[in-house]
C-alpha cells in the first residue's frame, strides 16, 4: 500500500491511497476523515454490479448511512441532464453540509459526482474510488471537475478538491484492453513531462504487472505540479500535453474515439512536430511513436490539421487571440508555447506529415 499527501497551496490536504482491498476498508479510512453521517455513493451500472456491494458494505459497517446513485457508463453521462438528476438524488436523500459523496468508477464518474459535491449547497465533500487505470494515473487527483455542453468537453465545471482519493489496484482487473489502453496514454503522457522511470516501464517493462509503481509515480508527478498551480495558471498547463488535438478528436469522432486514444493521438501529433521543428531529437521522437504503438494506441488522425485546428480554437483553452501549446523537448522534459492562434494548424499539420 502506498499513502501519498497532495496539499494545495491554501492548505487543503489529502490522502491519496493506492493498493489492494481498498474497497472493503474504505469505510474506515472515511470514518477517520470524518464522524460517520449520510453517504451517497455515485456509480455507473458497469462498476456497480462489480464493485457497488462492496463499498456500500464497508461503509455501512463503518457506521455510515448510504444511499446510492447509479448512472448509464460513458462520456454522455457528463451531461446537464444527468448533473441535475444527481444534484435531485443528493436532495432526495436529505445530504447537508457534513455529509460526503464518493465517486465510484472512472473518470466519468469522478468528474460528474466532484462537481455535483462541489456545486451541492455550495460545496460538499467528496472522495474519488478510481476504477479505471486513466482515473487513478490522472482523473482522480487534482480537483478538476466538469461536465460537457454540447459547445464541447468541459466546458461547465469547478476546482473541487476530493478529501480522499482510494485507489484499489484489484479493481483494475475487470478492464478491457481498450480501457486499459486509455489509462496508458495519461501515464505515459505523465513519463514524457517529467518522469523517464515510468515513461520505460511502458517503452521496456511489463505495465500490466506494474500497476502500483505506474499509479504511485504518476500520482506523485500530477500532486507537485497541482500544489504548486491548483488551478492552472501557469505550470498545470503541461499536464494538456496531446489534449489540444485530443479534445478536438474525442469531439470530432462523437466520442467513439475515447479519451486516452485521443490523448495518445494528440501526444504523437505534437512529438512528430516537435521532431520536424528542431525541439526534439528524431530518435526520442521514434521512442515516444513506437512506446505508444507498444502500448496498443493510435498514434494517426483519421482528421485534418485543418478540422483539428478549428474546432480546438473553439475549446475553452483558447485564450482569444493566442493558445498555450505544450512541446516535448526530450522525454522528461516539455515546454509551454504561447503561439497566435493562427498558427495552430501549421503545428498540427507538421504533426500529421501535411502539406499546408
Ligand atoms: N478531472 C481530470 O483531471 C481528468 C483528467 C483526465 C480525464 N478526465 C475525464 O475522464 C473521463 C475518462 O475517464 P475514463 O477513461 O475512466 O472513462 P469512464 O469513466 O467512462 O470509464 C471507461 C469505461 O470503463 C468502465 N469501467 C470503469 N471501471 C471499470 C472496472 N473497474 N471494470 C470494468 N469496467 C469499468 C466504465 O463503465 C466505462 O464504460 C473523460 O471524461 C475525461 O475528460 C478528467
Ligand atoms: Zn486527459
Amino acid at each position: 500500500m502506498k499513502k501519498q499527501i497532495l496539499t494545495t497551496p491554501d492548505g487543503e490536504s489529502y490522502p491519496i491511497l493506492t493498493g489492494t482491498g481498498l474497497l472493503e476498508t474504505c469505510g474506515q479510512e472515511i470514518a477517520a476523515l470524518t464522524a460517520p453521517c449520510r453517504a451517497m455513493i455515485v456509480s455507473d451500472s458497469n462498476v456497480a454490479p462489480l464493485y457497488l456491494e462492496k463499498v456500500v458494505n464497508s461503509l455501512k459497517l463503518a457506521g455510515f448511512e448510504v444511499h446510492t446513485h447509479v448512472v448509464s457508463p460513458g462520456e454522455n453521462s457528463k451531461s446537464i441532464a444527468v448533473f441535475g438528476a444527481l444534484l435531485e438524488s443528493f436532495a432526495e436523500a436529505h445530504l447537508t453540509r457534513t455529509d460526503i459523496a464518493v465517486a465510484l468508477g472512472g473518470g466519468v464518474i469522478g468528474d460528474l459526482t466532484g462537481f455535483a459535491a462541489g456545486c451541492y449547497l455550495r460545496g460538499i465533500r467528496f472522495v474519488q474510488i478510481p476504477t479505471t487505470l486513466l482515473s487513478a494515473v490522472d482523473a482522480s487527483v487534482g480537483g478538476k471537475t466538469a461536465i460537457n455542453l454540447q459547445h464541447g468537453k468541459n466546458l461547465a465545471g469547478m476546482f473541487h478538491q476530493p478529501a480522499a482519493v482510494y485507489c484499489d489496484i484489484n479493481t483494475l482487473k475487470s478492464l478491457t484492453p481498450h480501457e486499459l489502453a486509455d489509462g496508458a496514454a495519461e501515464a505515459i503522457k505523465t513519463g514524457i513531462l517529467g518522469d523517464p522511470e515510468l515513461f520505460a516501464i511502458y517503452e521496456t517493462g511489463d505495465p500490466e504487472n506494474d500497476a502500483e509503481e505506474i499509479i504511485s509515480r504518476a500520482v506523485a508527478y500530477k500532486s507537485k505540479i497541482v500544489t504548486e498551480d491548483p488551478q492552472e495558471h501557469g505550470v498545470r498547463k503541461l499536464l494538456n500535453l496531446g489534449h489540444t488535438a485530443a479534445h478536438a478528436i474525442e469531439l470530432l469522432s462523437n466520442f467513439a474515439i475515447s479519451h486516452g486514444h485521443a490523448v495518445a493521438i494528440g501526444t504523437a501529433i505534437v512529438t512528430r512536430a516537435a521532431v520536424k521543428r528542431g525541439i526534439m531529437k528524431n530518435d526520442e521522437g521514434t521512442r515516444i511513436i513506437n512506446t505508444l504503438k507498444r502500448n496498443h494506441l493510435p498514434t494517426d488522425s483519421a482528421f485534418t490539421a485543418k478540422e483539428l485546428s478549428k474546432i480546438a480554437t473553439l475549446d475553452k483553452k483558447a485564450a482569444a487571440k493566442d493558445i498555450t501549446v505544450i512541446i516535448p523537448e526530450t522525454i522528461g522534459r516539455c515546454r509551454m508555447e504561447k503561439i497566435p492562434i493562427s498558427a495552430l494548424e501549421g503545428l498540427f499539420a507538421d504533426g500529421l506529415g501535411e502539406q499546408v
